[in-house]
């Protein structure tokens, strides 16, 4: 099984309409936040937002580094920042990180707010906008921010009924409705990068050949954690349907008559992945 072989049933309809709404989403803001999945920082970037945002100033959030591989987080983290975005790493579930990443959204806000003031506008609130795609952590962080800030009613012109605005620090304004970019998945890796971690739905896409390739991934590049964690040997020689085998044996995922049950393997596999229990990795190279 290659990884080129791995198909998305993908729906060009859904990123139309994530497109239009993130444009009229995005003429409300000041600054955006485009928010990564540390484990797949390179598959959870969105190309089409470059060009939706034009000159307005992005600031990355790299979330979920509590599941990633710290050292390659380390890589990407530098490489962005190499590259002269303004970057932050957080942890949305904890709220690690979230402070630098206000103090990051000020810092790239800061040329907006000083033409407002230039023209002799006060208390013109910067507002801004996260987006990213789909459960990359956006409710989370913007749960965590509502919890202990004020909530403002939504009295703007152009602003959908329901929309809010939180104020997340002094003069800054973050929209409660975060913007969802649908994923571009033409290279089967993306593709199967974010099966793998989650953020697609699994109806579209081939559950058993995707988990198949994350063995793959895990013997080449993480093999101690499977080692230690399954409780398994592995030999140089073990494919990835010897590994499945070893850890259906060890973990005695059995059916009725002794038989193995590799359906069984393999959701168990996938959950031990996606709630980290397995370990921590990085899917994507830096
Ligand atoms: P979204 O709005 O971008 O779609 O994502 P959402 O906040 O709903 O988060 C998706 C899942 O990711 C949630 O798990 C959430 O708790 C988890 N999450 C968000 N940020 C972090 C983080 O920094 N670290 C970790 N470990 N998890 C994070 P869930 O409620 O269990 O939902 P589900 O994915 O199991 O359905």
């Amino acid at each position: 099984m290659n990884i080129k072989d791995f198909k998305i049933q993908w729906f060009p309809g859904h990123m139309t309409k994530a497109k239009r709404m993130m444009e009229s989403q995005l003429k409300l803001v000041d600054v955006v936040v485009e928010m990564l999945d540390a484990r797949i920082p390179r598959s959870s970037t969105n190309p089409m937002l470059k060009d939706l945002l034009g000159v307005k100033p992005k600031v990355i959030a790299i979330n979920k580094t509590d599941m990633a591989d710290s050292s390659k987080t380390e890589l990407w983290f530098n490489k962005i920042k190499n590259s002269g975005h303004p970057v932050c790493k957080v942890d949305c579930s904890t709220g690690k990180g979230v402070k630098q990443m206000i103090a990051a959204i000020e810092l790239a806000a800061k040329p907006v707010s000083d033409k407002w003031i230039k023209k002799g506008v006060k208390n013109r609130p910067v507002r801004v906008m996260i987006v990213g795609i789909p459960n990359v952590g956006k409710s989370t962080l913007i749960n965590r921010l509502v919890g202990k800030n004020k909530v403002v009613a939504a009295d703007k012109p152009g602003v959908t009924r329901g929309q809010q605005w939180i104020t997340i620090a002094k003069g800054l304004e973050l929209l409660d409705t975060p913007g969802v970019l649908w994923p571009k998945f033409e290279d089967p890796y993306v593709g199967f990068a974010l099966a793998a971690t989650g953020a697609i739905k699994e109806d579209i896409f081939d559950w058993e050949q995707m988990v198949e390739l994350l063995i793959a991934f895990l013997i080449e590049k993480y093999p101690s954690d499977l080692q230690t964690k399954y409780n398994i040997d592995l030999e140089t020689s073990d494919n990835v349907g010897a590994v499945l085998t070893k850890i259906a044996v060890s973990r005695g995922c059995l059916k009725a008559g002794g038989r193995l049950d590799m359906d069984k393997v393999y959701q168990l596999v996938l959950r031990d992945f996606r709630t980290g229990r397995l370990g921590r990795f990085t899917l994507d190279e830096p």
